[in-house]
């Protein structure tokens, strides 16, 4: 997408020396951007678990090239895999992207070209499957459009499940960036999303890049809204999705989802197909939970006298407690707008476009 007017995925080899992975090290988003080399796959890895790169999509494309850097090294490769999975628990598009290296490495004379392909082949795949998604998903809003007899359509978001979350386009935001491209009149209601604030800081940060209407709100705001009618859809993203239709997805998603039922509200959840784990069923008890260290919700960070600073924000001695994800049962999904077509949030839906995973 643009920045300033200018092309950028979230992460590329760098121009005239293919051994550096060059990433926008989204820590310092949106008061600062900054690119960041990693020529290691332990650079990759730390990038990985401390949030430099983040996002579903995204780390399974950074997970990509983490392990081309690992054939290009010499490191052992189930090494370097390992030690990148062990980096978050909850997006499976990090051991889907080393399992794919793996699976492709195995077969091949030349595992350095080869993983250089296909760590390319993941991020063209993420980024044309977003575009796709935008598509799909442009025909829901466009529909509300219709409906409102095209005054403006107000979508909730929730976390970053933007093209900063992915390597171009976005999930959620793609059908967004989509319509507004078309001239459709939308407006988007922006979670800040606590404790990290990837709402607040990225999805604005990336909206507003685009020229795409926008209003941050506290986490806490979204049912009011609903409940006074200025709510006409939610779509978010997801981290893993079973295959039976549970979403995992940043912490206080499964919250918005109540509140989108109990007021009639549309809940899309838009992926691409590289988030479903086809292996889980019951979302809530198989979906691994990421738990990060409390001092992301008792400290907070934000641009002051020109300078990026973290401050305390609860009093020092309290504990704190940072669940990074929830789980958001079927039942409350309205929809998954994937890249091969918009589904039901059932075995059933899903299995209609991906009938390859069928178990039978
Ligand atoms: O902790 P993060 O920033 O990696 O969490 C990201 C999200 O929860 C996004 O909504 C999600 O990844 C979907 S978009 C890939």
């Amino acid at each position: 997408m643009l920045v300033d007017g200018k092309h950028f995925r979230t992460l590329w080899l760098k121009k005239g020396d293919d051994r550096i992975v060059q990433i926008i090290d989204q820590r310092w988003l949106p008061h600062k951007f900054v690119i960041e080399d990693l020529k290691t796959t332990d650079d990759v890895a730390t990038a990985i678990k401390d949030m430099h790169v983040r996002g579903a999509g995204l780390i399974g494309a950074a997970a990509g090239y983490g392990m081309y850097i690992a054939a290009l090294t010499g490191v052992p490769l189930d090494e370097a895999a390992g030690k990148l999975k062990a980096t978050r628990p909850t997006a499976v598009n990090l051991a889907w992207a080393c399992d794919r290296q793996l699976k492709a490495m195995d077969s091949s004379e030349d595992k350095i070209e080869i993983a250089k392909k296909t760590a390319k082949e993941i991020a063209d795949e993420d980024a044309e499957f977003c575009r796709k998604i935008g598509e799909n998903g442009l025909k829901i809003i466009e529909e509300i459009s219709r409906k409102k007899n095209g005054e403006v359509v107000n979508i909730l978001t929730h976390c970053n499940a933007g093209w900063l979350a992915f390597v171009d386009y976005g999930s959620a935001t793609s059908p967004i960036y989509a319509v507004h491209d078309k001239g459709i009149k939308i407006h988007v209601w922006v979670d800040e999303t606590r404790p990290r604030n990837q709402g607040a800081r990225l999805t604005a940060w990336e909206l507003g890049q685009h020229g795409v209407p926008h209003t941050v709100i506290p986490d806490n705001v979204g049912g009011h809204l609903m409940q006074h009618g200025q709510v006409d859809m939610v779509i978010v993203g997801t981290d893993r999705t079973t295959r039976t239709g549970d979403v995992a997805n940043k912490i206080g998603t499964y919250l918005k989802a109540l509140s989108a039922k109990d007021n009639g509200v549309p809940f899309y959840v838009a992926l691409p197909s590289s988030t479903f784990d086809w292996t889980k069923r019951d979302g809530v008890k198989e979906i691994p939970i990421e738990e990060r260290g409390g001092e992301e919700v008792k400290y907070i960070q934000g641009l002051s006298d020109g300078e990026i600073k973290t401050v305390l924000l609860t009093p020092e001695k309290s504990a704190a407690a940072n669940f990074a994800f929830d789980v958001t049962p079927a039942r409350l999904v309205t929809g998954l707008i994937t890249e091969r077509g918009i589904c039901e949030a059932s075995e059933k839906g899903i299995l209609e476009l991906y009938p390859e995973h069928s178990e039978s």
